[in-house]
């Protein structure tokens, strides 16, 4: 997505190549002093698990609503039909079926899930995640319905229906036969079903179909595009509690890059998500907003106005000021098992602060009596720390590989798997 995020600058006519500006230097990162989770607002400290559950947690909740990600309207009463259904997909080793989700009514977009199973199985626990360009890119196989909305058009081409020439197109980033010998369902939406990703992409998006009478525009405070695919995520599980083949109650959600910091949301407000998964998630996601390394708040709401909410502008040039910083999105998914994984090459996203941001996660962690975020140095390449705040670092690029999926697959066994 990367090249996306260049081209998408060139014609968003800000005249920048790349990202002119941007520091590189550890040692011009400046010094930051990060909003304590332990503190309540008024000053008091958070002694206990209680009043982390009763007062902390919904603060920074409504913190994260009013001044990052928006509001996010009371969730409506799902519809949904099987539209299709195979015992024997992939070669005979899994059960495929789609799933139309009407997440606001009829008259709204409607999403549409894909989900494979082990053959054979039953109440397995589920790997759930948005993807970039619809079902059909997650795996070669033909059965899959390719999605009949908008996509981004490939390089060189006005094309914004999808054909079958990107089937599979994204399976490197899913590894569903892997995912599946290991005894876990994969579950799928195309990112665009919720909200298109465009800066005009409101009007196509899930949001109007929550405005109350005579409303036409978002408020300062309302939700944008990460609250909508972060929502939609809520909803896919809403069905997947509605399958008899699936244990809901081991559901990870995981997301790569802008998908990774929407499920790092959705895994902060929604509490049915047994584990959350960030992958390369970076700035609005796992990485402290207040190191400037990499992608910077203004630089992000200037590229991408539609994903936060609009306060957020507001902090485009006084980060420090936010009231909170993204270890406290990760210690809202508290005490439940979060993974953080980074690239090297990935510098953009900081990978370093995404360590730090799990690393001023872990007394909320140690507070509700887990182990937290083992070990006090960043650790070094391909050495994946596997305790209740996992992380890792991996050689590569931005992207999601074989070696994360191990890693993820490793994480989930041993916090997800056993009942
Ligand atoms: C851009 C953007 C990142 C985002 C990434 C992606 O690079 O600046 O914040 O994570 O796109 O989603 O691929």
């Amino acid at each position: 997505m990367r090249y996306f995020a260049i081209g998408f600058l060139a014609a968003a006519g800000c005249g920048l190549a790349q990202a002119p500006g941007a520091n590189y230097d550890e040692a011009k990162v400046g010094t930051y002093h990060l909003p304590d989770p332990l503190k309540l607002q008024s000053g008091a400290p958070v002694k206990d698990a209680a009043t982390w559950k009763v007062k902390r947690r919904p603060e920074i909740l409504k913190l994260y609503e009013d001044t990052v990600y928006g509001r996010t309207p009371a969730p409506k009463k799902i519809e949904y039909e099987v539209t299709s259904q195979v015992k024997n997909a992939l070669g005979g080793q899994a059960a495929r079926k789609e799933v139309t989700i009407w997440v606001a009514g009829r008259k709204a977009p409607a999403m549409q899930l894909l989900l494979y199973l082990p053959a054979g199985k039953t109440r397995v626990p589920v790997f759930l995640g948005l993807n970039f360009g619809g079902n059909q890119t997650i795996n070669a196989d033909p059965g899959i319905t390719i999605t009949k909305s908008w996509v981004r058009p490939p390089r060189h081409s006005n094309n914004t229906k999808a054909d079958a020439s990107s089937r599979g197109s994204a399976a490197s980033r899913w590894q569903v036969e892997t995912v599946l010998a290991h005894g876990y369902g994969v579950a799928t939406v195309y990112y665009g079903d919720i909200f298109p990703d465009r800066t005009d992409g409101i009007g196509d998006s899930i949001i109007p179909h929550f405005y109350k009478p005579g409303q036409t525009a978002r408020s300062a405070e309302d939700w944008n595009a990460i609250g909508a695919w972060a929502y939609g995520l809520s909803r896919a599980l809403d069905y997947l509690e509605k399958d008899p083949d699936v244990d809901a109650k081991r559901v990870a959600v995981h997301g790569h890059s802008r998908l990774g910091k929407t499920s790092l949301w959705a895994g902060a407000q929604d509490e049915r998500f047994a584990l959350v998964i960030s992958n390369d998630s970076g700035e609005g996601g796992a990485a402290l907003s207040r190191r400037n390394f990499g992608e910077t708040v203004e630089r992000i709401n200037t590229v991408f106005p539609h994903w936060f909410n609009d306060n957020y502008k507001k902090y485009n040039t006084r980060v420090n000021e936010l009231p909170v910083d993204q270890h406290m999105l990760i210690a809202l998914i508290a005490p439940r098992p979060v993974y953080i994984a980074s690239a090297q090459e990935d510098q953009w996203a900081d990978p370093r602060g995404e360590f730090l941001a799990g690393q001023a996660a872990d007394p909320v962690y140690r507070l509700l009596g887990t182990d937290g975020l083992d070990g006090k140095q960043w650790p070094g390449i391909h050495q994946p720390v596997m305790s209740r705040i996992g992380y890792h670092i991996r050689a590569g690029k931005h992207d999601v590989t074989e070696y994360d999926w191990e890693q993820f697959i490793k994480f989930a066994d041993k916090h997800m798997r056993a009942k």
